[in-house]
């Protein structure tokens, strides 16, 4: 039987938070499932800021751009309704990297497609404390960060959904945790909610100065690059780590994070490191394993930010670039 999908196509390079003009919620037949492949009725789309990098033009990026006429791709939580794939039956609860639509239909492996626990009560946990943002966020405090208990941890992005997961487990941890957010709201929800040291408001005032009241850094978990990484790298304390996450400055600008202050990685003598969750991807199940561990226990807290309609996904989107959001952002599909 043929099946109609509705789906966001890539129409053109967007610009800035123009995404509006650059996607646009098409319907067509799905194709035949190919052997190999699931067909997953798509419950829910995780919003993801890495994403807006494949959508630029860029070559060099960590993967190719994605092609103009392409549907958007994004990670999906739903239920297989149909397979040809070892391994997935109708009705299993799976994530994948799917489509910005009502229905994935992806190739099993190419796609990442796991199984999950139907156990887990709240489905929005498979994207947020148990899904990428807290694989990465364990990866770059724990290994790549390397934070020692009673070091002081840095985050930026630190409201967002990878920010607020990496405070937490720098906490966890036994480290000083301090985070970068955009706005008083967000910075008292850090230190209130969460009980975080401290945190700096980018957006008022002097950023340098409150940083210079916070004390020195060992650990700075990046995920903005730009001129914050400038008034960072001046504040980090000899032998520190900076864990490359993501440059968020970067993406929709068109800039690059080129830091004038390179030279107190020399001086300082720190060591700088980008990470990338698909290379830890064979690590997952030990990785959820952990941070279920804590997330039982009620040492992950994570404010969601859902949306509710195919429709929407675009204002859901935009809220990554403009600070819009606490914790995860999520699109709940209906039917
Ligand atoms: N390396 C990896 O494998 C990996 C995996 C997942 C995510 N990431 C990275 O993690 C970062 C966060 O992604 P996410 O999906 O979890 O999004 P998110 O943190 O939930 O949302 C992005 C947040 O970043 C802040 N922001 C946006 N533009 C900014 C700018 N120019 N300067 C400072 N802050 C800005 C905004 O909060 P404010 O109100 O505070 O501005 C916004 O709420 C991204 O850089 C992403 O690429 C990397």
């Amino acid at each position: 039987m043929v099946m109609d999908n509705r789906y966001w196509r890539i129409i053109k390079r967007p610009e800035g938070t123009d995404f509006a003009s650059a996607l646009a919620l098409v319907e067509e037949p799905l194709p035949e499932l190919a052997a190999g492949e699931i067909r997953i009725g798509n419950a829910m789309l995780s919003m993801d800021a890495g994403t807006r990098l494949w959508l630029t033009s860029r070559e060099d990026g960590y993967q190719p751009p994605l092609p103009i006429g392409a549907p958007m791709t994004g990670l999906v939580v739903g239920e297989v309704i149909a397979s040809r794939a070892d391994g997935f039956a109708e009705g299993d609860l799976v994530r994948a990297f799917g489509i910005w639509g009502q229905v994935s239909q992806v190739d099993a492996v190419m796609s990442g497609a796991i199984v999950l626990d139907p156990s887990v009560a709240d489905k929005r946990a498979w994207f947020g404390p148990l899904g990428m943002n807290g694989w990465t966020a364990l990866w770059g405090i724990k290994e790549t960060g390397a934070a020692r208990e009673g070091e002081r941890v840095l985050v930026s992005a630190a409201a967002g959904a990878t920010g607020i997961l990496a405070v937490q487990i720098a906490k966890l941890l036994g480290c000083e945790a301090w985070g970068i957010a955009g706005g008083a709201e967000k910075c008292e929800y850090l230190t209130r909610e969460l009980g975080l040291a401290g945190a700096i408001d980018y957006k008022s005032g002097d950023v340098g100065a409150q940083l210079d009241m916070a004390g020195g850094f060992d650990v700075y978990f990046d995920n903005v690059g730009g001129p914050l990484l400038d008034e960072v790298l001046t504040r980090m304390n000899h032998y520190g780590r900076i864990a490359v996450c993501g440059l968020l400055a970067d993406y929709g600008s068109g800039m690059r994070t080129a830091p004038e202050q390179f030279d107190q990685i020399l001086m300082r003598r720190l060591r700088v490191e980008g990470f990338f969750s698909p290379d830890f991807m064979d690590q997952g199940e030990r990785l959820t394993a952990q941070l279920k561990g804590w997330l039982d226990q009620g040492g992950l807290k994570m404010p969601y930010d859902v949306t509710t309609g195919l429709e929407n996904t675009l204002s859901a989107y935009q809220k990554l670039f403009t600070g819009g959001n606490v914790g995860k952002v999520i699109v709940e599909l209906d039917g």
